[in-house]
């Protein structure tokens, strides 16, 4: 909670101005250091698949201890007091989420209601819950269950309804609940919450309007909540230790540990659980070795519907904590944990059009700016590559997306580019290859005044 400090109010004007946050980021608290996690406090103890990832192997690490108590205890401020967020990249606190399929009255409706599990995962960058289900699966199907009230699920699926897990009396508690797995065909959009109870209905996997919402109107019209593969796989390891135990990890509002994807360019990629608000600069060195090369870095952290804008190296140096109003301080994003890194030999103008060219596929197509706007983008950053393209498009890119995070480079590859071709009409297409004795409407560009070149000085 954002709470000015006393010293705050003594401190002079422009100090005060750059202390001033939005509502939703909080203070920096003092000293506390954050990462380091201990192997006794990971949630996620078979990630990398090395035990046994059936029932036995899951029983010994202490899944499915005593889980008919905590679904008789039936106390759902469990999650609400340990401070999880989804894990899915809206960060929505999970307690509270949950607790909507709970209005006053539920016991009167007679539908049955819904937890869908969100494996999509189709993010770029983005591998941690296809560990979750490979090595740790009776976490997530303990914690289906704990939270309602592929590769290894439908064993685990399996294994829980012959060990009477699951079922008409799921852990003897009397409480009945099935778990179903439902392959995707892996379109992006699907992760999306609407769009994957669409799909999973047999439809078109397109995103719905909202409201109504999933925990008025979801699957089949009945209440439902979607929740992520991570989110759900925490819970029951929250309710055993305790809420005070998962929000003593991390900062205040961004509690819990978390799983990480840290690809690229490092020497080490990997998935690994750490503590949230780790600095970022720790969890590359510790955990990745550091990055390939020095120099210039770029690090791409992922929210679901767009990449969040590129960090560039300074935010590295800083530091910065690894949690969901740090990165949004930094003007980017924790979203999903996944972090790409890349060094300076990476040509990051193609590696800006390698997105856009993702985002166009993605596009389910059904509102026009985005089937629209995904498609221009892609075409102008694929001119912009070789430098085929016009000062002011540049202008209209930022138009359609005003996160995109353009390096100055495009810049100097139009200047480059015009020096060597001469001047480029809007669209690609050079003004000497043009007939001059037809009219050419201006506003193709080419009879435009030049733009005044950018000030290097910054
Ligand atoms: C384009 C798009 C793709 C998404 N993909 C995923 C995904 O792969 N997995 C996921 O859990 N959430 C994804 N989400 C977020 C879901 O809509 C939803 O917020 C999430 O599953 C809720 O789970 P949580 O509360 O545990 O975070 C996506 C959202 C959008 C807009
Ligand atoms: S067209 Fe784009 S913005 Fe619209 S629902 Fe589909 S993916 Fe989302």
């Amino acid at each position: 909670m954002f709470r000015p400090s006393s010293s705050v109010t003594q401190i002079s004007r422009p100090f005060r101005a750059k202390l001033r946050r939005g509502f939703a980021t909080v203070q920096d608290p003092p000293v506390h250091h954050h990462g380091g996690l201990k192997d006794q406090d990971r949630i996620f103890t078979n990630a990398y698949c090395r035990h046994d990832h059936g029932l036995q192997g899951a029983k010994s690490r202490g899944d499915w201890h005593r889980t008919k108590d905590i679904l008789l205890k039936g106390d759902s401020d469990y999650h609400k007091d340990s401070g999880l967020r989804g894990r899915g990249g809206a960060g929505f606190p999970s307690g509270l989420k949950w607790s909507f399929m709970n209005k006053p009255g539920w016991e009167k409706d007679p539908r049955p209601r819904y937890l869908v599990v969100n494996a999509d995962e189709g993010e770029p960058g983005t591998c941690k819950d296809r560990e979750i289900l490979r090595g740790d699966p009776h976490k997530l199907v303990e914690g289906c269950l704990v939270a309602g009230q592929a590769s290894h699920v439908q064993q685990a699926i399996t294994e829980a309804y012959k060990n009477g897990l699951l079922g008409k009396d799921a852990c003897g508690s009397g409480y009945s609940f099935d778990v179903y797995l439902h392959r995707g065909a892996g379109a992006y959009i699907c992760g999306e919450e609407t769009a994957l109870i669409e799909s999973l209905e047999g439809k078109q996997g397109k995103p719905r309007l909202k409201p109504p919402f999933p925990a008025d109107v979801g699957l089949f019209g009945c209440p439902t909540t979607v929740a992520n593969v991570e989110t759900v796989a925490v819970a029951p390891t929250i309710c055993r230790r305790g809420a005070s135990w998962f929000a003593s990890f991390g900062r205040a509002r961004n509690q819990g540990t978390k799983l990480f994807c840290i690809s690229g360019h490092v020497n080490n990629p990997c998935v690994v659980e750490e503590e949230m608000s780790i600095p970022l600069k720790e969890l590359i060195e510790k955990h990745c070795g550091g990055v390939r090369a020095d120099g210039t870095i770029y690090l791409v952290s992922y929210l679901v519907v767009a990449p969040c804008p590129f960090c560039p190296s300074r935010s590295a140096k800083k530091s910065c904590a690894m949690d969901y109003d740090s990165l949004k301080d930094a003007q980017s994003g924790l979203g999903t944990g996944a972090v790409i890194v890349m060094d300076k030999s990476t040509d990051i103008v193609s590696a800006i059009a390698r997105f856009a060219h993702f985002y166009k596929h993605e596009s389910c197509g059904q509102c026009t700016p985005c089937r629209e706007g995904t498609t221009w983008m892609m075409n102008m950053m694929d001119r912009f590559v070789e430098g085929r393209g016009h000062q002011r498009e540049i202008d209209m890119l930022l138009e359609l997306t005003p996160h995109a995070p353009l390096p100055p480079e495009v810049e100097k590859r139009i200047t480059a580019f015009r020096d060597e071709h001469g001047p480029v009409l809007f669209g690609g297409r050079l003004k000497s290859q043009t007939d001059p004795t037809l009219a050419i409407p201006d506003n193709l560009g080419a009879n435009l005044p030049e733009v005044a070149p950018p000030s290097t000085s910054a």
